[in-house]
């Protein structure tokens, strides 16, 4: 009798770029959560290598993994995490007291709270604010201490599909302005705003593509285009505008046109440029 050894992750050989926004997608107990976690200097690989901004935290102590996690790393939960007894902003200066003292600590958390829109809602509590609110505050504390990455494990998997689009396009806005951004998420449809789709499957890695170049994700999307063209027959057969009340319905449906598109416009034009060709910014080797 013995304990049966796991390989939570196996032979995973990635390569992150600054500025990307990398989507990590696969079944319950693929290895999404460990791979964060070894991404996030939460958890070091028992074997091989990973180089973060030239630091190789694998060979690094607790003490030190600890400093590079606080500096480097912006972490986002699905269940937000925030502490339910203090408002928006000491939430969002947590991250900052020891290190920065009260003073800075305010000034950055309501910097980072006006960059997730939350400007007017900085003293009120986790139960005064809608979860959409909540997760942008949990954002801003991800934020709060210019982290080289934005670590999202599941960040709209407690949202309704409205909202979750809402945090969504928050990520996009932060990696329009530079932010490196992974995110774990069941969801094609959140995965579809990103750059770049890594599937992970017993703990390796079955693809790692381009969005719109992913296959599964292009069935996605052609499933969802025709959707939309039974609705719009539906329309055309009625001869009135029916309407598409339902806004989350109408969100994804837009989406899946745009990238619809997007995808054509990729097939057309024949680019298979990858994004980003500054110096890596992370590297995980086995
Ligand atoms: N602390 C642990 N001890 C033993 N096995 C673990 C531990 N954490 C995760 N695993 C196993 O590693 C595999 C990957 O788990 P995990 O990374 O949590 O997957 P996911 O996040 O994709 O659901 C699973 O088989 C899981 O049971
Ligand atoms: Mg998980």
């Amino acid at each position: 009798m013995g304990v049966e050894r796991v390989r939570a992750l196996d032979g995973v050989d990635l390569d992150i770029q600054r500025n990307e926004f990398v989507a990590i997608m696969g079944a319950s107990g693929s290895g999404k959560s460990t791979l964060m976690n070894i991404l996030g200097c939460l958890d070091r690989p028992s074997s091989g290598i990973y180089t973060l901004n030239g630091k190789p935290t694998h060979k690094m102590r607790a003490g030190a993994l600890a400093r590079v996690r606080n500096q480097e790393i912006g972490f986002i939960f699905q269940s937000f995490e925030l502490l339910p007894r203090q408002s928006a902003l000491k939430n969002v200066m947590l991250p900052l007291l020891y290190s920065k003292g009260m003073f800075k600590a305010r000034k950055r958390a309501k910097n980072a709270l006006k960059r997730v829109g939350l400007e007017t809602r900085m003293s009120h509590r986790p139960n005064q604010l809608s979860g959409g609110q909540r997760q942008r505050v949990a954002v801003a504390r991800a934020l709060v201490s210019e982290p080289s990455i934005l670590l999202a494990d599941e960040p709209t998997g407690n949202l309704d599909s409205t909202t979750s689009s809402e945090i969504i396009a928050l990520f996009k806005q932060l990696h329009d302005e530079g932010q490196t951004i992974i995110i774990v998420t069941h969801e094609e449809e959140v995965a579809s705003h990103a750059q770049r789709i890594v599937r992970l499957s017993d703990g390796k890695v079955i693809s790692d593509n381009p969005t719109a170049e992913d296959p599964l994700h292009r069935k996605f999307v052609t499933a969802m285009a025709s959707t939309i063209q039974t609705q719009v027959q539906d329309i055309d057969q009625n001869h009135i505008p029916k309407q598409l009340d339902d806004t989350s319905t109408n969100n994804s449906t837009k989406r899946a046109h745009e990238l619809s598109q997007e995808t054509e416009a990729l097939d057309a034009s024949s680019i298979h440029t990858m994004p980003g060709t500054k110096p890596a910014r992370g590297v995980i080797q086995p």
